[in-house]
This record gives structure tokens, sequence and C-alpha cells, in this order.
């Protein structure tokens, strides 16, 4: 489907990485200090928003997509933001990476292992090309976030079939208001986003418990996720200057316009500075739970969410 659709089409390309990136790696627990002038893995770069972004912080990547087509945008966006010589792009498939172990400070995929067949083997090949030390972060959809669309994808899947086209215009036909939302959040002119939410032929779904999991597999230690695993993470990214940028993204809905305005006040009432001191420790079973019930109310706002974690570094 991304061959004849890449993804993302967005008419302002660096908008939403503009909006999101340093909140998100704040979040992650990643400091700048860390990406900046790292050597970098980008598992799925897609048309490269994101390639785009972390080049433009002055990092060495390499790129990876089954897409040729999206690959090309890529390059593309990439030449028209004079980034050509920080990316070597590659057509690979993230389950079979030929690509040398120990070699990235940090390995990323973004919305991309769900829609493969095989998520876990993907994430290994991840953490195995990680160098000791560095940081593996991936996103995955929500199960719990994702737990109404999955209801609309069945149902147009029952009337268009396995048509990729007719999915798109049933999609658009049968559920308007919500083909507009994703249209605006993803500042998209073009149709590129209805194809990836209503058309894909497959993509799996995941909780928080599963994906700590697979980090703790490999002996990863949490860093921190976006959006926050716990309350006490979601008070501190009130406070922090990065999140006025991404509270744009709250336009046009109420009900997640009102919560923002709840979590910073509640933020400043219990003393969140962003010169103190924070430590995303790893969410109990209960944090998660409220986390992920509250994605289930707000949607598809919060279709994917982040984990980061630290490989052990070879002294142990
Ligand atoms: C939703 S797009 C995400 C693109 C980009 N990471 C972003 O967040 O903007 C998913 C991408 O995953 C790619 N993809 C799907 N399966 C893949 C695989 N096995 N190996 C590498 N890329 C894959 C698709 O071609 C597509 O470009």
């Amino acid at each position: 489907m991304y061959e004849s659709h890449p993804f993302p089409a967005y008419t302002d390309k660096f908008r939403k990485a503009a909006e999101e990136m340093y909140l998100k790696m704040r979040l992650l627990g990643i400091p700048e200090a860390e990406y900046t002038g790292a050597n970098i893995l980008d598992c799925g770069c897609g048309t490269g928003e994101f390639t785009c972004w972390y080049a433009s912080q002055g990092t060495q990547l390499t790129a990876i997509d089954l897409s040729r087509p999206s690959i090309e945008q890529a390059r593309s966006y990439a030449a028209e933001y004079e980034l050509s010589d920080r990316i070597d792009f590659r057509q690979m498939s993230v389950l079979e990476m030929d690509l040398p172990d120990s070699t990235y400070d940090l390995v990323y995929s973004y919305g991309v292992l769900h829609h493969t067949p095989d998520p876990v083997r993907g994430f290994d090949h991840m953490v195995r090309v990680c160098k000791p030390g560095g940081v593996v972060i991936v996103s995955v959809y929500s199960l719990y976030s994702r737990f109404l669309h999955r209801i609309r994808q069945r149902l147009i899947n029952r009337i268009a079939g396995d048509d990729v086209e007719k999915r798109y215009r049933w999609g658009k036909r049968l559920f308007p208001l919500t083909a507009r939302k994703l249209k605006l959040r993803a500042h998209d002119d073009s149709d590129a986003v209805l194809y990836d939410q209503f058309s894909i032929p497959h993509e799996s779904l995941h909780t928080v418990g599963e994906v700590l999991g697979w980090f703790d597999k490999h002996g990863l230690d949490y860093t921190g996720a976006f959006g926050p695993l716990r309350l006490k993470d979601y008070l501190y990214a009130a406070c922090l200057p990065e999140y006025e940028q991404i509270e744009t993204t709250f336009e046009g809905s109420v009900l997640a316009r009102v919560a923002s305005r709840c979590l910073k006040s509640l933020s400043r009432l219990f003393g969140f500075r962003p010169d103190k001191a924070h430590r995303f420790e790893r969410p109990s079973a209960l944090s998660r739970f409220v986390v992920q019930i509250g994605w289930f109310f707000l949607g598809l706002r919060f279709s994917c969410f982040s984990i980061a974690g630290r490989k052990p570094s070879e002294s142990g």
C-alpha cells in the first residue's frame, strides 16, 4: 500500500516533527547532547519527515524502508533541506536487516513494526544493531487508543473487502468527521493519512506491558515514554517550555483542550518546574492501566505510544 500511497504527505513537511520532537525526546529521557552528532538508524523512514528532523539536529543517519517510492520522496525532502550528505537511504526490511551488530548510538522506529507480520523480530534486529550503551526507541499502535478505530476498520473491510481504493472511499463516506480530524491533525492536503488509517492491509495493536516485555527480554533499561506512562510524568511534561509547541495539536478538540488546561494548572499546583530534576521511573501496572484507559477516551490522538530503553554497556 505504501508503494502507491507513501506516508506521510504533510503539506508543511517539518511542522509535525518540529511540534512534537523536542518534547518527545525529553520525555523519552534522551538529552539533546546525546542525539546531536549521534550515528542513528531510522527503521521504516517513510517519506522521511522524522529522518530529516534528526538530520537537522546535526546527526548522521542510515534510513531504511521497504517502499521505494517512499524512499524517493524522503530523498527529495532531504535534498530540499540540504541534508542529503547526512542520510544514507536504503531499501531494506526491518525484519531482515543486513546491517552490522552494535553500530548505532540510537535506533528508532516510528509507526512501522505494527505493519509487519513479526514486530518482535524487527525489535530484536533493532537491539542487535544498537551499540552497547546506546538507545532504542520504538513506537507502535496502542490497543486502547485504537479500539474504536479497529471497529471502524472492521466495518469498512466488511463492505470494501481487500481493495485499498474502495476501503479509502468507504472510510471517507462512512466516517467523514474522523477523516476531517485526521487530515487536520496531519496537516495533510493530500489523502495519504486516510489511506494510512482506513486502507492499511495489516496492523497489530499493542499494550505498554507487552512492549516493556520486549525491552526486558534484552535487558534494556527503561529511560522514558511518550505519551508519558505515569501521572507524575504528565504533570512534569505540562511544565516544560516544549509543551507549548505541542499544544497546537489540540486545536479543534474541546475535550483535549480542557484536559491540557487542567494538566497545566495541576502541574503548577504541585510545584513542577522545568529546572527541577525529574526521573522517569518504570510505570507500575496500575499506572499503565490508568494511562491507557485515558488513551482509550482520547482515541486516535494517542494512536501510537513510544518507549525508549538503553542497551547495557559492555562493562555491564
Ligand atoms: C506509517 S509509515 C511511517 C513512516 C515514518 N516512520 C513516520 O513515522 O513518518 C510506515 C512505513 O513502514 C514501512 N514498512 C512497512 N513494513 C516494513 C518493513 N518490513 N521494513 C521496513 N519498512 C517497512 C512502510 O513502507 C511505511 O513507509
